[in-house]
């Protein structure tokens, strides 16, 4: 519980934000800004957005522009330091600060659309910047050679230049069209793009958190990464792309990143070229797509051909807590990899305890120690000396700064070692740790045996702790850990999210060296921010292979040829081994080598998104995201949320049939034919039409319908279904979501 609440610490400070970005949100229509807010005469960051200049002139116009709503006051020489960013490719507008009188007299100017607090985003990591060390450290997988050409634009906290994985060996230069510049301690074919817009900042990496991400998706093979001084094995780290660019574009310091620096580095992006953007930050979801900066600035990026790639979040196990939901972004939850840092306890009474420790001791002798544990010490926090000298600690673990430092002062005092076990909601997840001491880490099940031989056998019960180092091929695997966020969306209701489920648990990647020594370490981390730079990685795999291929048809090929069984054909599993359903891994595990040949994709253009806008948000939703102006909702058809050509599929649960279309691109084989094969629980009908799809082109596109009844949910909320077009060569797998109509995301049943 304890690690819970420290978890959820960001959630509750937004939760305070919400009240006030709801009374200081601008609705142009609203003749008085802050009727209700009490009037300040301090000064706040705000991004605002205005209309864009009427020629389509360059950027001093545009400058010119955006200065003409500035207060007259910030002519002065103040002005440098209040006007924070300003924006042409994200939208038309700027970061300023500004007084609330400030604010109301400039949401009178002709152009002004809106204006929103600067909100601080949070790194969707759940690890301690001290969360140091590897044992025995091979990384992922990964494939020489991919990704060539194609450049991932990171938004992150930087990274440490002059480690070994941003080396360019085998690294051919950037394409031509590259348009941005690196200023840092190194800029070779590997890193070829660094920024820092956090003013007054250098470029570097003070967190650790931009060079993990960069280096899981595009580091260079490194041989021999492994932590110094651990006396522990050599391996090769990789990331999932070797062969592409890097643009970092520094957003965060400090684990807070501006959302005017995140519009800042999405702005930059933009106008350099990156392929695939990257993005391991977010806030909790609180608003509607056209008052969410992120939102509107990756739409921006998504109509110029750029896959952006975001972090589902790390509120889970709260079902709807998922976040950078909008459906043009690729949105990643985090799943558990078959690797262990294994260690194991054996009991007295015979029995044996797999767990996992990080800090990985040489264990000659498996001595056995009396096992301790105390309900009113149940957080170890005992006194040094009480009784605990050569005795193993059965405690429940917090990953609170104060328990680790606590653990290491017992241990260092005598005590044998520390056993800790999950929370409750953790369950069998576990995100390990670097304690620098004798500590194993179990499930909160085996937290419960332990608990129970130590009362039953009071004081005989002894065990031993054994290391058995690095171990692959742990069962299960993939598994859902607890902070992964969950769907549904609230906001996107009728789009399943998240989209695709990869490692972020416990993973393996570069890290600023903690010493200066020069050489770079690896570090261990957790999160939705390592599980998203997986999926960049093999976005560039794609895109290498398929240069013309819109961020759509990736965001296709990456979901319809995902696993939804792990290698033994079982179920994957939640934090708690039930088995893991779409709102938890979305369409499923991400295959990279299947995503490089999907056969067909479901595709979608600006036009649609657009159409769906429309649907969503009308005309005033349409001219903050879209802002194109020879485009209206008049002209355009209103897409409802299950008919937006996504490739994943929501009904509402309803008796009379709930028929959505969609239409697939063939972009395998010239002349193939698919076969619509159904998966669904018996309480759901699915019918397709036609149920034979016949191609003769590349690029030749086919409409089908699918139609779903439901007889009794019973006391479900969703059931989930399947459809798969299987052809000889391929099965593109859609999963098919039938929600509730007593449920509040629940698809309105007349789409
Ligand atoms: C703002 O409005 C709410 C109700 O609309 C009211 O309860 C609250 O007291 C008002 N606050 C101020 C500062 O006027
Ligand atoms: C490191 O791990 C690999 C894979 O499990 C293993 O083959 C190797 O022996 C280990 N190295 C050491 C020194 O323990
Ligand atoms: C560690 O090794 C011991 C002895 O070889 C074995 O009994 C135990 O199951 C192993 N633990 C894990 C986690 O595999
Ligand atoms: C770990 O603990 C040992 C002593 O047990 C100490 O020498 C070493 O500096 C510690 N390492 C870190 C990273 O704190
Ligand atoms: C696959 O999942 C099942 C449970 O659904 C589990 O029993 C099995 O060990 C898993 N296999 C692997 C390789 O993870
Ligand atoms: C605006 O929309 C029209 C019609 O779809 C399209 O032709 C045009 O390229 C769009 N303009 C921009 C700047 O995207
Ligand atoms: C596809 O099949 C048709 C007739 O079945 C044939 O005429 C055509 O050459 C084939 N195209 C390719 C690319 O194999």
């Amino acid at each position: 519980m304890a690690s819970f609440r420290n978890l959820s610490v960001p959630l509750l400070l937004l939760t305070i934000l919400f009240p006030m970005l709801a009374l200081c949100y601008i609705n142009p229509a609203a003749t008085s800004v802050h009727q209700n807010a009490t009037k300040s005469s301090a000064s706040r960051a705000y991004i605002v957005l205005v209309e864009p200049p009427r020629s389509n002139a360059g950027e001093d116009a545009h400058r010119q522009w955006h200065e003409s709503f500035l207060p007259t006051s910030l002519a002065d020489e103040s002005s440098e330091s209040r006007l924070l960013h300003s924006y042409t490719e994200v939208f038309s507008g700027f970061a300023v600060r500004l007084t609330d009188a400030e604010l109301d007299t400039m949401a009178k100017k002709p152009g002004f659309v809106r204006a929103f607090p600067d909100r601080t985003l949070q790194l969707m990591t759940t690890h301690t910047p001290e969360f140091l060390g590897l044992k025995n450290g091979t990384g992922f997988w990964s494939r020489a050679g991919y990704g060539k050409g194609v450049i991932i634009g990171l938004l992150d906290t930087g990274l440490y230049a002059t480690h070994p994985s941003f080396d360019d060996h085998g690294v051919s230069p950037p394409p031509t069209r590259w348009k941005g510049s690196c200023k840092a301690a190194r800029c070779n074919n590997k890193l070829i793009g660094a920024k820092s817009l956090i003013q007054g900042d250098e470029f570097g990496d003070e967190e650790g958190h931009g060079t993990h991400t960069s280096s899981t998706a595009a580091g260079n093979f490194v041989t021999g990464a492994s932590y110094h001084g651990a006396g522990v094995g050599k391996g090769t780290a990789a990331g999932i792309a070797p062969g592409a660019h890097i643009a970092m574009y520094k957003v965060c310091a400090n684990r807070r990143c501006k959302q005017s620096a995140v519009l800042a580095g999405l702005e930059e992006a933009i106008k350099d070229g990156v392929d695939v953007l990257s993005l391991s930050l977010g806030g909790d979801t609180i608003a509607s797509f056209d008052e969410d900066p992120i939102a509107i600035g990756a739409f921006s990026a998504v109509s110029k051909g750029i896959l952006v790639v975001c972090a589902a979040g790390n509120s889970g196990p709260r079902p709807g807590s998922i976040t950078n939901e909008a459906p043009w972004l690729l949105t990643v939850a985090a799943g558990s990899l078959d690797r262990s840092f294994a260690a194991s306890l054996h009991l007295g009474n015979g029995k044996s305890i797999d767990g996992e420790a990080l800090t990985q001791k040489v264990s000659p002798s498996s001595k056995s120690h009396p096992l301790l544990y105390s309900e009113e010490r149940r957080y170890c926090n005992y006194k040094s000396g009480s009784g605990i000298t050569g005795k193993i600690l059965v405690c429940e673990g917090t990953r609170s700064k104060t328990q680790q430092s606590n653990i290491h002062r017992i241990v260092g005092a005598g005590a044998a070692g520390v056993v800790l076990f999950n929370d409750e909601i953790s369950g069998y997840s576990t995100m390990v740790q670097d304690y620098n001491s004798s500590v194993v880490q179990v499930s909160a099940a085996d937290g419960d045996v332990l608990i129970a031989y130590a009362a039953s056998s009071e004081s005989s019960s002894v065990a031993s702790l054994i290391y058995n180092n690095t171990l692959f091929g742990v069962r299960p695997a993939p598994v859902v850990p607890f902070f992964s966020s969950r769907g549904p969306s609230i906001i996107a209701v009728g789009i399943l999210k998240p989209d695709i489920l990869a490692p972020g648990l416990n993973i393996l990647a570069a890290w600023p060296p903690s010493t200066g020594s020069g050489r770079g370490t690896f570090n261990i981390i957790s999160g939705t921010s390592m599980a998203t730079p997986h999926v960049s990685g093999v976005a560039a795999l794609i895109k290498s292979i398929h240069p013309d291929w819109s961020p759509a048809a990736i965001k296709s090929a990456i979901l319809t040829t995902s696993d939804i069984v792990n290698s033994t054909g079982g179920s994957i599993l939640d934090e708690q081994h039930r088995k893991a359903g779409v709102y938890d891994t979305g369409a499923g595990h991400v295959n990279p080598t299947r995503a490089a040949d999907p056969g067909l994709v479901y595709d979608l253009s600006v036009t649609d998104y657009a159409g769906y806008i429309c649907w969503l948000l009308g005309d005033s939703g349409l001219a903050t995201i879209v802002r194109n102006s020879s485009l209206t909702c008049a002209k355009l058809p209103k897409v409802h949320a299950v008919q937006l050509n996504y490739p994943t599929i929501t009904v509402s649960a309803t008796s009379t049939p709930f028929t959505v279309k969609r239409t697939v691109t063939n972009v395998g084989p010239a002349n193939s034919t698919f076969t619509a094969k159904v998966d669904a629980p018996r309480s759901l009908t699915v019918r397709v039409s036609p149920e034979t799809l016949g191609f003769s082109k590349t690029g030749e596109k086919k409409t089908f319908s699918v139609s779903v009844s439901s007889h009794g949910l019973g006391e479900e909320l969703h059931l989930e279904g399947s459809l798969s077009w299987v052809s000889e060569k391929h099965v593109v797998r859609s999963p098919i979501v039938a929600v509730s109509p007593r449920g509040d995301t629940a698809p309105d049943p007349s789409p």
